[in-house]
């Protein structure tokens, strides 16, 4: 199996344009987002100036992955207070614009909270805006925080589980800077026992439809340097056949009471099959992600998304890989499409779950409850 270690980049292998920022221009208040659905092609931030603009962006996947929805979500109800715009109704917006991550609903209730605190308190429209924005760029700075505790307790983990080093990780979807203030969830993890020499490879998953794994996960490992290998979903389990997982790292939306996570659709499977041949299964998502008003697998809805998805495979966007932009049809017209965005992993089936606060396992109600009453203690 030939190796695909990519060059080093000067910059560290950081991706130069940040997933997300604010901006002041002679125009006003803007919000930025690496526009996710043009990568590995080109960095192209996406301006949103309104909050219909974003909410665009959202449900495009131009900005994607939980712990991003929420930083999105809370500067988003910024943006609307700033603008002046109607901030009930903005938030509203945002917070439905996708069903599944919890994050998106947190981050804007978050901002819009500390918003109308501030006007409860007697503050003028534009003071409480600053407040709101305020309460957004803390946020991002927390993710990142986040971001850094749980790549330490996630390693730790692995040195654990696996002793004698040499990791290959498999993961699923995308979980690193790009869904992130810092660099990100169960991608992290891989990156620090990358840096820390005990990464011997990271098995991408290409992630169908919307080759999240494929496009933004191996662009990443690439930037990195890391020992990366691409593989179609339906590939995993020859993969774990043949011996070559050592344990499976992934993000997640929402993690239920019960400890049920939802997660990309695709990594329920690689979780039976991860049980199946005695691997451990770890799923890397910040304190922010449990949902204790969820109070199991069942009950958290599954975003469908639309068949054209499945219907028409999205066509190489790589320059000089022969394709162009846009989609082509590999299905007869009208041909119907089930294209849930993600599934739901019984906790039973879950070795771990790594937080910025440390690991829950095995997984139980109480392990969760006690962890979320540990990280309001900080
Ligand atoms: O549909 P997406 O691309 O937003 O789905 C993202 C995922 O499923 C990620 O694995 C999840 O948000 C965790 S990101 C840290």
């Amino acid at each position: 199996m030939a190796d695909q270690y990519a060059e080093s980049h000067e910059d560290g292998g950081r991706i130069r344009t940040p997933s997300i920022r604010w901006d002041e221009t002679s125009e006003g208040p803007v919000l930025l987002l690496l526009d996710q659905t043009r990568l590995p092609a080109e960095e192209v931030e996406l301006a949103c100036k309104d909050v219909s603009t974003l909410v665009q962006a959202i449900r495009s996947l131009a900005v994607r992955g939980a712990p991003l929805l929420g930083i999105a979500g809370a500067y988003g109800l910024a943006l609307a207070a700033v603008r002046g715009h109607d901030v009930d109704e903005a938030a509203e917006a945002i917070a439905t614009a996708r069903p599944t991550a919890v994050n998106l609903g947190r981050g804007v209730r978050r901002a819009h909270e500390a918003y109308r605190a501030a006007v409860a308190g007697g503050a003028g429209w534009a003071e409480a805006a600053a407040v709101a924005l305020a309460e957004a760029k803390a946020l991002h700075a927390e993710d990142a925080e986040a971001s850094r505790r749980m790549a330490e307790h996630g390693l730790a983990l692995l040195d654990e589980l696996l002793p004698g080093g040499g990791h290959r990780l498999l993961t699923h979807c995308n979980t690193g800077a790009l869904v992130s203030g810092g660099e990100g969830t169960a991608l992290a993890v891989a990156l620090a026992a990358h840096r820390a020499g005990r990464l011997r490879r990271l098995w991408v998953d290409e992630t169908r439809p919307l080759l999240q794994g494929a496009r933004l996960t191996a662009y990443e490992a690439a930037r990195h340097g890391m020992a990366y290998t691409l593989l179609t979903d339906n590939a995993a389990g020859s993969l774990f056949a043949a011996g070559e997982v050592d344990a499976v790292v992934i993000g997640a939306d929402r993690i239920a009471a019960d400890g049920s996570v939802a997660n990309k659709v695709g990594s329920y499977p690689l979780a039976v099959l991860a049980r199946y041949h005695h691997v451990p299964f770890i799923v890397v998502a910040p304190v922010t992600t449990v949902d204790a008003d969820t109070p199991d697998g069942a009950s958290i809805e599954v975003e469908q998304r639309a068949g054209r998805e499945v219907t028409e495979f999205m066509a190489p966007q790589v320059p000089g890989a022969g394709g162009v932009p846009g989609s082509r049809s590999v299905a007869p017209l009208g041909t119907q499409a089930y294209n849930p965005a993600f599934d739901v992993t019984p906790a039973e089936l879950v070795t771990a779950i790594v937080t910025e606060y440390g690991a829950v396992s095995p997984v139980t109600t109480d392990g969760l409850v006690e962890l979320c009453a540990r990280s309001r203690q900080v």
